[in-house]
């Protein structure tokens, strides 16, 4: 049995998702259930824990590389669940996947450039892109039958233009919870062929995928001009602290061209902790995923029925994949003041803003669901009463 733990003990305030110091400057009030940042409220897999305490008893942190292993488990946890062949040989690793896509956008790019998000997108990706000094061009997904889609035209636009040398994809879609499907991701390769421009494909939350939606990775579409950020065990086994990122390509100019800037500057390996984690949670946390991938199912499908019965003015988009869900409240008709203050002083909910993610209307919200049920029952409880 997946165990949940409502009352957890070994919660830390130095946990960033439970900070009061943060809560206090985002929500100006730290009375509020954390749904924000992406960590999961759930103890690790066993296998992990194990991992974790038999390295600790060994009494020594010595060098230790393992990236054989760590390329080998990755390659078969995805052959097995996403039907998706990866060649060992072909991954790049990196301390995460926020450096690899700085690394990447220093690499594949200069000053002044543009790089394509789709917006509203996962707020460090304008972070990195600007911080670089080069230009977020935002390609606006398109809202259809309350279902977020990609602008095909503009996206095509933007490409011909010339103003665009990176593709920056979010796959599967934070915060809009989108798996995108092959025949999207094969027009989407289409137009960047024709324009050869590079697509960065961001797939930390690949394995999250809910029944009726398939994933399918930027590394299976034979796109020459392509990296996949294959992620890290973060996202999926709750390990944000200690995760690392890998980054994969079949085409072996790009590979070199990163191993040689990696190499550079140090950024070509991972830690024991790391090491171990990933191995451990590859190798042997299938049926922990598995459980927490249902448990994460029956949570989505909690509470998009309960919003549609209960709040149905509020637009809640059901995600197909990831452990974030996206709300529209502009059917409340409240200011925006208004409505942030019957959200966290009210309902007493630390969602994340919108705006972060690039949206302009300030009536969007974004949940992370990966939280004890009962717990979140209890909140949309509070949500219905503040509303009503
Ligand atoms: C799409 C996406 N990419 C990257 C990250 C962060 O990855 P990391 O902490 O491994 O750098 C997140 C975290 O929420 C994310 O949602």
């Amino acid at each position: 049995m997946f165990k949940v733990s409502p009352n957890r003990t070994d919660i830390s305030d130095k946990f960033i998702k439970n900070d009061s110091h943060m809560l206090n400057q985002i929500y100006g009030t730290d009375d509020v259930t954390p749904y924000w940042i992406a960590d999961m409220d759930f103890p690790i897999a066993s296998p992990i824990n194990q991992a974790m305490q038999q390295l600790v008893s060994r009494e020594s942190y010595s060098y230790e590389f393992d990236s054989k292993t760590v390329f080998n488990a990755i390659s078969t946890w995805n052959k097995d669940r996403h039907n998706l062949e990866l060649n060992p040989e072909h991954f790049v690793q990196v301390p995460g996947v926020l450096s690899a896509i700085a690394l990447l956008i220093r690499d594949f790019t200069k000053e002044g450039d543009g790089v394509l998000i789709q917006t509203p997108v996962y707020h460090q990706f304008r972070r990195l892109i600007e911080s670089a000094e080069r230009t977020a061009v935002n390609n606006s997904l398109n809202i259809e039958n309350d279902r977020y889609v990609i602008n095909f035209e503009e996206f095509e636009t933007q490409l011909k233009s010339g103003d665009v040398s990176m593709v920056l994809l979010c796959n599967p879609h934070n915060p809009v919870g989108r798996v995108w499907t092959k025949t999207e991701l094969q027009q989407l390769v289409a137009i960047a062929k024709k324009y050869n421009t590079l697509i960065i494909s961001d797939e930390v939350h690949a394995d999250i995928i809910f029944e009726g939606s398939t994933f399918t990775s930027m590394a299976s579409l034979d796109y020459d001009n392509s990296l996949t950020i294959i992620g890290s065990p973060a996202k999926n086994f709750g390990l944000n602290s200690i995760s690392n990122g890998y980054i994969y390509s079949d085409n072996q100019s790009l590979r070199d061209k990163i191993k040689a800037t990696s190499v550079s500057m140090s950024l070509d390996h991972g830690n024991a902790f790391t090491t171990y984690a990933t191995i451990a949670a590859y190798e042997h946390g299938k049926e922990w995923f598995d459980e927490f991938l249902l448990y994460t199912q029956t949570t989505r499908n909690w509470i998009v029925a309960f919003m549609a019965s209960e709040l149905p003015q509020v637009k809640t988009f059901a995600p197909e994949g990831t452990n974030q869900i996206w709300f529209d409240f502009t059917g409340l008709g409240l200011e925006p003041a208004q409505l942030k203050s019957l959200l966290t002083q009210q309902a007493k909910l630390a969602l994340t803003p919108g705006a972060w993610f690039g949206e302009s209307d300030e009536n969007y919200y974004q949940m992370n669901f990966a939280s004890p049920l009962e717990q979140i029952q209890a909140s949309f409880e509070l949500l219905k009463l503040s509303i009503k």
